[in-house]
């Protein structure tokens, strides 16, 4: 986050330092298999983005130092790596955040397994949390599972490609960053009407996180995203820069659109398809298309109290949108 109160910062700091830790003991499990395959992508890094939310978030309320506040924002980024174990089971991805996948470390078993067992954990911290944490994360829970499966349908007949791709985008990310803000707001003990504001503002922030995450798929080399790149047009995954791609009716489109409707999977197929969407004009588009969805987001942001909070909230979606990485 660019500094916007120092003191605000190293609060932030402390207080995700001590997430990080507790991230790490929460990995433990009765045997050390168990212990390194949770362990391995908590420690290969991570933005730790929906945890900073939580801890943001809070400071809209009376209470953002409430041990409550620390729990829910493990919570958020223990559901979050327990889905990226199956995410990447399910892309057939080798590389995640610089490190090899689970599964290509060692096998699909182990990262469902892996995946199940973070997912554990974080209900077991979910049940301390009380009942209205806990049916918040049933909720989210099922909305990350509906966006993933609507990831693998296709848009129903006379459906706008587009629409169909922004609910699965709202599931598959919308829904735990929304609650991250939620969980924040609410331990930190603000108002309902913030807890709510800041709920939607989290919705629309993750889809932006989430659509910066697929032009990144496109825009960036392995080095920069920790990834390999590509991946979503690999598999066929049709995000928003292939989406506004397709829908050009340029002639000089003629060979980009052919290949976005052939099967990727080849290798050299997919290097000219990944060389000539660089080039295109679909990826400002995209660009354009995330800054809008964070204007939307900080106008939400107009319950607050102007200060370093609100700055900060709005910096936040700033950053979202702008992402290298
Ligand atoms: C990453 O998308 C995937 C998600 C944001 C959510 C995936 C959700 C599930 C697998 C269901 C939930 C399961 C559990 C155990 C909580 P991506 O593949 O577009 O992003 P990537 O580029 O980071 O791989
Ligand atoms: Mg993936
Ligand atoms: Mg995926």
């Amino acid at each position: 986050l660019p500094v916007v109160d120092e003191e605000l910062e190293r609060r932030l700091a402390r207080r995700l330092a001590a997430v990080e830790e507790q991230l790490i003991g929460h990995c433990r499990g009765r045997t050390d298999y168990v212990s390194t395959a949770a362990a391995h992508l908590m420690a290969a890094g991570g933005k730790r983005f929906r945890p900073l939310l939580v801890l943001l978030a809070a400071e809209t309320g009376p209470k953002p130092d409430a041990p409550e506040v620390l729990t829910a924002a493990c919570v958020v980024e223990l559901t979050h790596v327990a889905s990226l174990y199956h995410d990447d089971v399910m892309d057939e991805a080798a590389l995640r955040r610089g490190a090899d996948t689970a599964n290509a470390r060692w096998d699909n078993h182990v990262a469902i397994l892996t995946g199940d067992f973070l997912f554990g954990k974080s209900s077991e911290l979910t049940a301390d949390l009380g009942p209205d944490a806990v049916r918040i994360q049933a909720r989210t829970f099922t909305r990350l599972v509906e966006g993933q499966i609507l990831e693998t349908v296709e848009p129903g007949p006379g459906e706008d490609p587009l629409a169909h791709y922004l609910e699965v985008v709202a599931g598959k990310t919308g829904s735990l960053i929304a609650t991250s803000a939620r969980y924040g707001a609410m331990f930190g003990g603000a108002s309902a009407e913030v807890v709510e504001a800041l709920s939607q503002y989290g919705e629309i922030v993750g889809s932006a996180f989430q659509l910066s995450d697929d032009i990144l798929d496109i825009a960036s080399e392995s080095g920069e995203s920790g990834k390999t790149p590509g991946t979503d047009l690999r598999e066929g995954v049709p995000t928003l820069p292939i989406l506004m791609a397709k829908a050009s009716t340029d002639p000089a489109d003629a060979r980009l659109l052919e290949l976005l409707s052939a099967d990727l999977t080849d290798d050299a197929l997919h290097a000219e398809a990944l060389d000539l969407l660089r080039k295109h004009s679909a990826m400002q588009e995209a660009r354009a298309f995330v800054v809008a969805r964070a204007e939307e987001a900080k106008a939400l942001l107009s319950v607050l109290d102007p200060g370093s909070v609100r700055t900060a909230l709005e910096s936040f979606a700033d950053v979202v949108a702008s992402r290298t990485a």
